[in-house]
């Protein structure tokens, strides 16, 4: 198999996993690395054995097919509309892009382009996630009628030396979160037809714990506690609560309620982890599918890369992401509207991978434990 050639921009935190993991994938080779600060490219580049160039020089390579924008998400656009211009397929960091707005135009461009867009995440595609949608789709549950999503943590400045982003609009716990939870769901059930919701914050500064600026506080400009009802175009109703607001509770990340049995389904930020299913009682189910033991971040950029060598759709894509960016920002408008608010865009669900085999169907390494 010929690798498919990529492009980092954006050398920041995430972009150590991505770059680290490339090793494991044969589908992708990492042939540069890019970053508006020259010392953060530089130093990627040097670890990792791969050109530091500025931007437009990445743009201009013609063995790089795959610009993966992991900047910040207020450049997500930018990034990736530079990318399109120059003929390069795109694979995005979540969120596709700060708005829905610009999500939708850098769809647009992509799709006129004959381009691919893609973006994270892609921890639906890892063994834990497979296996749950593998057991709905043989009706081990039945019909799904309801289930939750549950993300619900005491704040990010309990351990994040610079917080500030996670507290300014475009921050906050569902934009930061949701997408793992709603991504996850959408994998299982299908896209969203509606959505309402209620939000607080309970206070308006935050202290940062921990670094340099310990002791400093931060305000708060977003709301920090949404608790959301999703409608299925299927008809299922799905609670999803995302909060920086509580010190600890005990409710699965995901649970799904069908007419025949109930499934308690792991972390949706995470490739692996054991799904319970009840039907009669509760048991622990065998993950069947690779991908399952380790962090497989990057997966759905190998999953890309090979769908554009076999010329089929890839599983991580611009669809999916639009759909979960709107169903973001219409709970966050329901509440402040006080009002239910339908959702206009649709996807497909992702096709699903087969189960077994050692590295599965996006073949790839083991990761270190
Ligand atoms: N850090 C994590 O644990 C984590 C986890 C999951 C997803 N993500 C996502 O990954 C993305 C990046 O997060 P991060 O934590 O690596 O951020 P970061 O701030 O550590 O790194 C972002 C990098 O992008 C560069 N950059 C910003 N704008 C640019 C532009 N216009 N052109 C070129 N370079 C530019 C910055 O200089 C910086 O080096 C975000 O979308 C985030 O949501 C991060």
């Amino acid at each position: 198999m010929k690798a498919v050639g990529i492009g980092i921009v954006g050398c920041g935190v995430i972009s150590d996993i991505y770059l680290k993991n490339a090793a494991l994938f044969p589908q992708i080779s990492v042939r540069a690395v890019a970053d508006r600060l020259p010392e953060a490219a530089q130093a990627r580049g040097e670890a990792y054995g791969v050109a530091a160039l500025t931007v437009p020089e990445l743009l201009a390579r013609e063995d790089v097919e795959i610009v993966l924008n992991l900047t910040i998400p207020a450049a997500h656009a930018e990034v990736g509309h530079a990318a399109l211009a120059a003929g390069k397929h795109v694979y995005s960091e979540k969120p596709l892009a700060a708005t829905l707005r610009e999500a939708a135009a850098l769809s647009r461009t992509a799709a006129e382009a004959g381009l691919r867009l893609g973006c994270a995440p892609d921890t639906f595609l890892g063994g834990a996630h497979q296996t749950a949608r593998a057991l709905v789709d043989a009706g081990r549950i039945g019909r799904p009628v309801a289930g939750t999503a549950t993300l619900m943590v005491a704040g990010h400045e309990r351990w994040h030396p610079n917080p500030d982003f996670y507290y300014a609009p475009g921050g906050g716990p569902l934009f930061d979160m949701g997408p793992y939870y709603i991504t996850a769901m959408v994998n299982l059930l299908g896209p969203v037809a509606r959505v309402s919701a209620l939000a607080s914050r309970s206070r308006d500064r935050r202290t940062i714990a921990t670094g340099p600026r310990a002791g400093e506080t931060v305000a708060v400009e977003v709301d920090t506690h949404i608790a959301g009802l999703m409608e299925f175009q299927s008809g299922a109703l799905v609670q999803i609560v995302t909060s920086f607001d509580v010190k600890a509770h005990r409710h699965a990340p995901l649970e799904l309620y069908g007419e025949e049995g109930s499934l308690l389904i792991p972390d949706p930020n995470r490739f692996d982890g054991t799904v319970e299913l009840f039907d009669g009682e509760w048991r622990p189910q065998p993950t069947l599918h690779a991908h399952g033991d380790g962090n497989y971040r990057g997966l759905g950029l190998a999953d890309m890369a090979a769908a554009i060598a076999a010329g089929r759709p890839h599983r991580a894509s611009g669809e999916l992401a639009l759909h979960v960016l709107e169903v973001m920002e219409a709970l966050l408008a329901s509440a402040k509207a006080g009002t239910s608010i339908g959702i206009r865009s649709t996807c497909a669900r992702p096709t699903p991978l087969a189960p077994g085999g050692a590295t599965g169907e996006i073949s790839s390494k083991e990761p270190d434990a």
